[in-house]
């Protein structure tokens, strides 16, 4: 009997990017209407981003479908996949890439660092652990949530389903470079989606990319260069999510001394490890509304963070040095600033590609034309040259632009 189900006709859904969204297979279809992949909805793409670039406002719920139709293209229009993938991993890896997500937090990565958790994890534990989502799967067939979590966690029989979902060229990375570009506005995000489909091609159960597609994934690898430092690490938007940060240890901190009472992130701010309906109810829109009643509380510091973040009173930034970090210590005593709470250090390398590595399977391989593989920094002078050359790393320190 066959288990996979199709809609009763193509279903499909209007983007941007990729024009349309479509779905021909039910389970996918189940899984979209669940409440847990509507919760992506009310989770932003981007942290603060739209502190710096207003019309970044696109949802993690517009990028997981992103990445699924991404998936299913390769996996329906790129002849060599398509020929070696059975109709049960073409499903697997396609539910892989809509759900690849589906465990972020409210101000995505910024919620990580906050409460020191990886959505890899939650996504696994809400594929696997007797949600909607994983009833949904197993109704489909018995076994087959584990199978979509092995693949998130690069636990896959098949590495290639992995490959396709996280590595240095996959659907994942496509997707939110093209989708990030355009919804800030920065046209240096884009590059050339066609023409890397038209030249992939798999060798040795591995994803290749044929020498004539060489410019396009160089092309690629500069847009990531590019929205790395113009868009995910623009000081602006790091201001924003350690303002974030700050915030939270203070109300950790008050929670420690028992000062307070904080009714609006009591589970996140108490517990270690949260149940996955405790998790359900973080957003966007919890958090916010939780930051709102914030500007009334009585402790001070709680109060003036929660109305710069509401206000958009960003801290200050400038380059990180000893010196100019004891001024700074010094003027915050002065204008009655606790340090704690009112300065911080930030550091960020970029690297737009990493060669291959023992631990790193995520390489990009280039097929050549006498039929043997080679790494892309060995085939691209380009890529060459940013894999020698030096990392820029930023480091600066954030401070109130009052004193
Ligand atoms: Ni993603």
């Amino acid at each position: 009997m066959n288990n996979f189900i199709k809609t009763e006709e193509q279903k499909v859904l209007r983007d941007p990017i990729h024009g349309y969204i479509r779905v021909d297979y039910k389970v996918i279809w189940d899984v979209i209407n669940s409440a847990w992949f509507q919760r992506l909805r009310r989770i932003r793409q981007l942290g603060g981003a739209n502190m710096v670039y207003h019309c970044a406002e696109h949802t993690r719920f517009a990028h997981s479908l992103g990445v699924y139709e991404l998936v299913r293209r390769l996996v329906t229009e790129v002849d060599d996949i398509r020929n070696l993938l059975s109709e049960e991993e073409k499903i697997i890896v396609m539910l892989a890439g809509l759900l690849h997500d589906i465990g972020h937090g409210p101000y995505s990565h910024a919620f990580e660092t906050i409460t020191n958790t990886s959505h890899e994890e939650y996504s696994c534990r809400i594929i696997e652990n007797k949600t909607e989502i994983t009833k949904i799967l197993e109704t489909c067939k018995k076994g087959l949530s584990k199978k979509v979590a092995d693949v998130i966690r690069h636990k896959a029989k098949n590495m290639l389903l992995s490959q396709m979902i996280s590595s240095q060229l996959d659907a994942d990375r496509m997707d939110y470079l093209l989708r990030d570009a355009y919804f800030t506005g920065t046209a240096y995000g884009e590059f050339d989606l066609e023409r890397i489909f038209r030249t992939i091609r798999i060798k040795d159960n591995k994803l290749v990319i044929k020498q004539s597609g060489i410019y396009a994934i160089e092309n690629y690898i500069m847009s990531r260069y590019h929205m790395y430092l113009q868009v995910y690490y623009h000081p602006v938007a790091r201001s924003y999510e350690y303002l974030l940060h700050c915030l939270f240890k203070r109300l950790k901190d008050l929670k420690a001394k028992e000062k307070e009472e904080l009714p609006f992130f009591k589970a996140l701010l108490t517990k270690k490890e949260l149940t996955l309906d405790e998790y359900f109810e973080l957003d966007d829109y919890s958090f916010n509304w939780g930051f709102a009643q914030l500007v009334h509380h009585e402790d001070e510091i709680v109060k003036d963070l929660a109305l710069r973040l509401r206000d958009r009173h960003l801290f200050e930034y400038t380059d990180s040095s000893e010196k100019v970090i004891k001024e700074l210590k010094a003027k915050l005593k002065k204008a009655g600033y606790d340090e704690k709470y009112y300065m911080g250090k930030d550091a960020v390398k970029q690297r737009p590609y990493v060669p291959y590595h023992e631990n790193n399977s995520g390489a990009i391989w280039i097929l050549m034309r006498d039929g043997s593989t080679k790494e892309i920094s060995n085939a691209s002078t380009v890529v060459y040259s940013l894999v020698h050359g030096p990392t820029i790393d930023d480091n600066i320190v954030f401070f109130p632009a009052d004193i």
